[in-house]
């Protein structure tokens, strides 16, 4: 979900709080955490860049002035950043589309109507990768 950028402080603090937990399981409340190594963390961060979000560089787009653009900048940016929609291509977006509507629904979001989701797949699709 973050950008490549903004997972590092994110991976930092939960290290920060891994160490606070680890090693004390406070009477069998709370599960034993076990903080990685400086060494697995290294890895972790490698995996969450390669799959990080990839903010949409907004002056490459002149349509998300559109009406579906601006109905894509609506929906698409409410948990982060306004997706690139280089970063998939014309087959894989319907998926990731289908997820984001579940996403919606475990997140609490109003989810768009079928034909406000179809345009924006539209939108995806044209300038997909
Ligand atoms: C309710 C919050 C929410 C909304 C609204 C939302 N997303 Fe996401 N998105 C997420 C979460 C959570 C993740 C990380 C987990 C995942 O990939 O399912 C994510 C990850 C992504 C990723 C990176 C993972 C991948 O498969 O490339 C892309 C791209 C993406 N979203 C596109 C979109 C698009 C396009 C829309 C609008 C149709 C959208 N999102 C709307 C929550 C949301």
């Amino acid at each position: 979900m973050h950008s490549a950028q903004a997972w590092q402080p994110v991976v930092e603090r939960m290290k920060q709080r891994m160490q606070m937990m680890s090693g004390r399981n406070m009477m069998g409340m709370m599960p034993d955490i076990k903080a990685p190594m400086d060494s697995e963390l290294k890895v972790l961060i490698a995996y969450l860049k390669k799959y990080a979000q990839k903010p949409i560089d907004r002056s490459q787009y002149e349509d998300l002035n559109s009406t579906t653009g601006r109905s894509f900048d609506a929906v698409c940016s409410q948990c982060h950043a306004l997706p690139d929609p280089k970063q998939h291509t014309v087959e894989e977006w319907p998926a990731v589309v289908q997820r984001m509507v579940k996403n919606m629904r475990l997140m609490g979001k109003s989810v768009p109507d079928e034909e406000t989701i179809e345009t924006i797949l539209g939108f995806l699709q044209k300038h997909a990768k």
